[in-house]
């Protein structure tokens, strides 16, 4: 069931939202060659509860950090851990965050110094699906528009969805109905009305869309190893209009000049 929220709970996932767009930010600011990726998630989670937050990735369902880390073929829900990031690698880093009761996620995919050129249209392209995904949830659309607005864009650039891992509706809980796959057919699914909030999150492979998970149960990466991509939104339908209610406004801030 769709639990739908009024707009003074709307008003309260902006402030989960908002943070956990500055906690995007902050990292930002330390994405550099030389930097293990469990530095990354201390700074994030000491930076949430600086700010009246609680890392709500860490300890669920066991999930042993802050951030999920998604290095060059990790797709998603990668541990953080004494691996140093290297010129040339690809980076998201995907968080979820508790504020006054209510969850805000988001993902951006960062590069890691010089990165080649087939990985800087990887990014462009899931980042700009992403967008395309968020045009395509008007009120009374049905998911279904959103997850075939998503495909298509990638699929005319050569590039595959991993089917496996969803979107989802947001709240209380970070996963919450309806799923919002990032493939599909139009006209299908629920449709979009006020108060639905929920998360759109492309996870683009440059190659092949399967995906192997790890032997630690979590960590899930492209099976032919080639690189994936993953951006990430929370957005909310109030009085007609999408808002998104997340931001890489921050993470622009923070690296103007690396800013993809
Ligand atoms: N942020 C992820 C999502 O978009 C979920 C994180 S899984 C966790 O759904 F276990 F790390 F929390
Ligand atoms: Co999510």
């Amino acid at each position: 069931m769709i639990y739908l929220k009024t707009p003074e709970e709307i008003e309260t996932m902006r402030s989960s939202s908002d943070l956990v767009s500055r906690v995007l930010g902050e990292v930002a600011r330390w994405i550099e060659p030389g930097i293990s990726t469990r530095k990354l998630d201390t700074i994030a989670r000491e930076f949430i509860l600086d700010n009246g937050g609680k890392p709500a990735c860490l300890g669920y369902e066991g999930f042993p950090g802050t951030l999920c880390i998604e290095v060059n073929d990790t797709v998603v829900h990668g541990f953080p851990s004494d691996y140093i990031l290297r010129d040339g690698d690809i980076i998201g880093v995907d968080t979820v965050v508790e504020k006054d009761g209510f969850m805000g996620d988001s993902c951006y995919t960062f590069a890691v110094g010089t990165v080649s050129e087939d990985k800087l249209a990887l990014l462009r392209t899931t980042k700009e699906s992403l967008y395309k995904g968020i045009e395509a949830a008007r009120i009374g659309a049905r998911i279904g528009d959103v997850s075939n607005a998503v495909q298509t864009y990638c699929e005319h650039r050569g590039y595959s969805l991993v089917r496996e891992m969803t979107g989802h509706g947001i709240g209380r809980s970070m996963h919450e109905s309806p799923e919002v796959p990032n493939y599909g057919r139009r006209g299908i699914g629920p449709r979009i009305q006020n108060g639905m909030c929920f998360c759109i999150e492309p996870m683009v492979n440059m190659g092949s869309r399967n995906i192997v998970i790890g032997p630690d149960g979590w960590e899930c990466r492209t099976r032919d190893h080639k690189p994936s991509a993953h951006y990430e939104h929370t957005l909310a339908m109030l009085n007609d209009k999408l808002e998104i209610l997340t931001t890489f406004d921050y993470i622009q801030e923070a690296i103007p000049d690396k800013f993809i």
